[in-house]
């Protein structure tokens, strides 16, 4: 659809996590003048919902050097060693300023000290936290006060629809729907030279995930429509224990933070057996893809629908200080970790994948970046160790805003606007007419995460993976052929852009899982159980030809 109305920034932020909001942040206090758009309120999205913490080298007797071996271990020979580096190197710093700009982490009240604990793959104690298990939203509510301080330009509500480009194929803004938000309401553009994808994961794509309903592709599938490359996006992380709701359960599940493994949880069968002993040096703080397949083995041998994680030996008063939050969780659902085991089963959790950038988030088309959990900026390689996307979303954040300001420069500089007649929509957007794909029903949402939990979830073969990619294709043959037989598509709006958004990164994903033919990291093909080096040390990069294939 054309835009019914239009703004101006230099830089427009797409989403308003860890990530956008630290790039928002930075631009600014560098004088440009930055639009952040996000699809609900400014504090939703995954940040919100983070637990464990956020991992840095910020202990006595740890250092960058090790953090970077723990990373590289858990990325099982994909991660890119430089961006680990960068990663690991400045993220002390950028805790720091983090702090700076208002977040308060857990400290020792003698000493303030900031405090640390453990996670999966983690050979110190080195993850901050904030609340005790609430550290994401402390960083979201720290970040959301400060860019409503710096007087930053925001619209919520605001689903981004596609790139604008310019008539050299750099990027110029962003079309977005957007709903009840005044004078910038239904579909719109911001024009920019600089356009920053920090839109988040796609759990949504799975039918039990840790990340809210907002997760859902959408800076995937833009970058992809746009020309931009993706890559690793086989490797989806499945958290090893979320709370066990029953086998019907959609949508957004109750994380169990790793940090109650981390403060000495046991995983246990239903018989109190330990069956993380002797698989794995860290038992129940082996990286996390380890973790989660043994839970998967064991629920197979017993024929067991979930596990269960035993703290009871915490006691209230732990359970009350250090982890308020799953607590409250678990109670709401009935089950009292104090006297009684919780329930666990893995669940779809984060995209290790994404659009691929530079060590300055630049994506492959011209001012288009990404950062946060939409980049692939090469630091988690086949499995993101934990706690480090909080501060890959920092560390990121503060390059792209240094790549696009290039330094200070005076207030209100905000260069002249690129115009309605350079600025088009980049190929391929959807319900683009002739030769587009058309817009998928709402309700295709639930078809799709049903397929892709059966043929592509923790545990996939040539097989399922096959059979998702012919129940994918049919999803969308059934939309063709009602456009063809009633002339029309599935009326636009956010349902139909979601669902539509989550249907073409579930078919970059299948594909991508059926061609890497091994198991490596968080993807576990049981056809291709080993890991084969001298065949699959390597990537796969996707993009899209305009013609949608
Ligand atoms: C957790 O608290 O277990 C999640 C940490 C992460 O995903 O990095």
């Amino acid at each position: 659809p054309a835009p019914g109305w239009a703004t101006e920034a230099d830089v427009v932020v797409v989403g308003s996590g860890v990530a956008g909001l630290t790039v928002a942040l930075r631009c600014a206090a560098a004088g440009a003048k930055v639009t952040v758009v996000t699809k609900a309120r400014l504090d939703d999205g995954s940040t919100r919902w983070a637990q464990g913490g956020i991992a840095a080298a910020l202990g006595e007797g740890d250092t960058p050097g090790q953090h970077l071996d723990d990373t590289l271990v858990a990325g099982a020979g994909l991660c890119d060693e430089r961006a680990v580096r960068t990663l690991v190197t400045e993220g002390p710093g950028a805790v720091r300023r983090l702090i700076a700009t208002g977040a308060r982490f857990d400290a020792d009240e003698d000493t303030g000290e900031i405090l640390l604990t453990r996670e999966g793959g983690h050979h110190r104690s080195r993850i901050a936290h904030a609340g005790g298990d609430a550290t994401g939203a402390e960083i979201s509510r720290a970040l959301v006060a400060a860019v409503r301080a710096a007087g930053i330009d925001t619209v919520e509500n605001a689903l981004v629809l596609d790139l604008l480009k310019d008539g050299s194929g750099r990027a110029a803004g962003v079309t977005l729907h957007v709903m009840g938000e005044g004078r910038r309401d239904g579909v719109g553009a911001v024009r920019a030279d600089a356009v920053v994808l920090a839109t988040g994961g796609m759990g949504q794509i799975f039918s039990a995930t840790t990340n809210p309903a907002v997760s859902t592709g959408d800076g995937v599938a833009l970058a992809l429509r746009a020309g931009a490359e993706v890559s690793d996006l086989e490797f989806v992380q499945f958290h090893p224990t979320v709370l066990w709701l029953g086998p019907e359960a959609q949508g957004q599940q109750p994380l169990v933070s790793e940090a109650v493994r981390g403060e000495g949880a046991h995983l246990v069968d239903a018989d109190g057996v330990r069956f993380m002993r002797g698989r794995h040096e860290l038992a129940e703080l082996a990286p996390r893809d380890i973790v989660a397949k043994a839970i998967m083995r064991r629920m197979r041998e017993r024929g067991a629908e979930h596990m269960y994680l035993d703290a009871r030996h915490f006691g209230a008063p732990m359970w009350e200080r250090r982890f308020p939050t799953i607590l409250a969780a678990c109670r709401a659902h009935g089950i009292d970790p104090v006297t009684e085991p919780i329930p666990v089963a893995p669940a779809a959790h984060y995209a290790s994948g994404g659009v691929r950038t530079d060590l300055r988030g630049r994506t492959t088309v011209p001012g288009l970046y990404a950062c946060g959990e939409v980049a692939c900026t090469g630091v988690h390689g086949a499995n993101r160790l934990a706690s480090n996307s909080l501060l890959e979303g920092l560390v990121f954040a503060e390059r792209i805003a240094e790549d696009i300001t290039g330094g200070p420069r005076p207030a209100g500089a905000a260069s002249p606007a690129p115009g309605p007649a350079p600025a088009r929509p980049a190929a391929g957007r959807p319900g683009a007419g002739p030769g587009g794909p058309p817009l998928l029903a709402s309700e295709a949402r639930y078809q799709i995460q049903h397929i892709m939990t059966h043929g592509a979830g923790v545990l996939r073969s040539a097989e399922s993976l096959a059979r998702a990619a012919d129940r994918l294709d049919q999803v969308q043959d059934e939309a063709v052929a009602e456009l063809r037989r009633d002339g029309k598509t599935a009326e636009p709006g956010v349902g139909t852009w979601e669902a539509t958004n989550l249907h073409l990164v579930a078919r970059v994903l299948v594909a991508a899982a059926l061609r890497r033919e091994e198991t490596r990291g968080c993807h576990w093909r049981e056809d291709r159980p080993e890991r084969d080096d001298a065949a699959w040390r390597r990537h796969l990069l996707v993009t899209l030809r305009p013609d949608g294939a």
